[in-house]
C-alpha cells in the first residue's frame, strides 16, 4: 500500500461506492476537527443537517454535543469528530451492520491518521461498531475499555439525551469521567479552553 495521507482518505471517501447509502445523499460527511487532537469522537451517521452541509454533528444533536464538551471546557474545534458511516442513511435510520462494516475502511484510515489517545463513542451504533455487536449502551456506558493503548469510553448519543432528558445526569458523569481520564493521561491541558467550568445546566 502507498502512504496513507489525509488527501488519500478524502479521495477515498468521495469515491466510495461500497454500500448503497451514497445513492441518496447530498454530501458525504467524512468528519472534521483537529486532526492532531488526542481525543476523537465517533457518532452514528449524518442526519439531514449534516448531509446538507457535509459536516458532522451540526444539527440539534451537534449543538448539544458542543455544550457537553464546553461543560468540561473542551472547545469542539480542538477535538476530532466523525461518524461510523459517512453517508446519511435514509430517514435517519440506524446504519445496518453491513453498511457500518463497508465504511470501516474509512474509519480505520481516519483513526490511523489521527492516532487518538482517547475515543468517546456516542451511542449504541458506535459502541457496537468499535467494541463488538454485544455492546449495550445502557450497560456499558461510562466504563473504560483499553484497546491497543487507546482508552475508549462509550456514552449516550446526544440525540438520545434530546429524546430522554432523564439520561442527562449519566451523560454528565461520563463527561466528567472523560475529563478525569484526559487529566490522568496528561492530555487535558492540550485541549482545555481555559474558560470557567461549565455547569450541569449548561448541558
Ligand atoms: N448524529 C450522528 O450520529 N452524527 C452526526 O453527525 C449527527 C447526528
Amino acid at each position: 500500500m502507498g502512504e496513507i495521507t489525509w488527501e488519500l482518505f478524502e479521495q477515498q471517501v468521495e469515491a466510495c461506492r461500497l454500500c448503497g447509502l451514497c445513492r441518496n445523499i447530498k454530501h458525504k460527511v467524512p468528519g472534521q476537527g483537529d486532526r492532531k487532537s488526542p481525543l476523537m469522537l465517533i457518532g452514528e451517521g449524518p442526519g439531514r443537517d449534516e448531509d446538507e452541509q457535509g459536516l458532522a454533528f451540526v444539527g440539534a444533536a451537534g449543538q448539544l454535543l458542543t455544550r457537553m464538551l464546553a461543560a468540561i471546557q473542551l472547545p469542539r474545534d480542538r477535538v476530532y469528530i466523525c461518524n461510523v458511516v459517512k453517508c446519511r442513511p435514509p430517514q435517519n435510520r440506524i446504519p445496518t451492520p453491513e453498511e457500518a462494516e463497508a465504511c470501516k475502511i474509512h474509519l480505520r484510515m481516519q483513526t490511523w491518521l489521527i492516532r487518538p489517545k482517547v475515543i468517546l463513542l456516542l451511542g449504541s451504533t458506535a459502541a457496537k461498531d468499535i467494541l463488538g455487536p454485544d455492546a449495550r449502551i445502557t450497560r456499558d456506558r461510562g466504563k473504560w475499555v483499553e484497546k491497543k493503548g487507546v482508552w475508549i469510553l462509550p456514552t449516550y448519543h446526544p440525540s438520545a439525551l434530546l429524546r430522554d432528558e432523564s439520561k442527562k445526569p449519566e451523560a454528565w458523569a461520563d463527561m466528567q469521567n472523560l475529563r478525569d481520564k484526559l487529566r490522568e493521561l496528561g492530555l487535558y491541558q492540550d485541549i482545555y479552553s481555559g474558560e470557567t467550568e461549565g455547569t450541569t445546566e449548561s448541558v
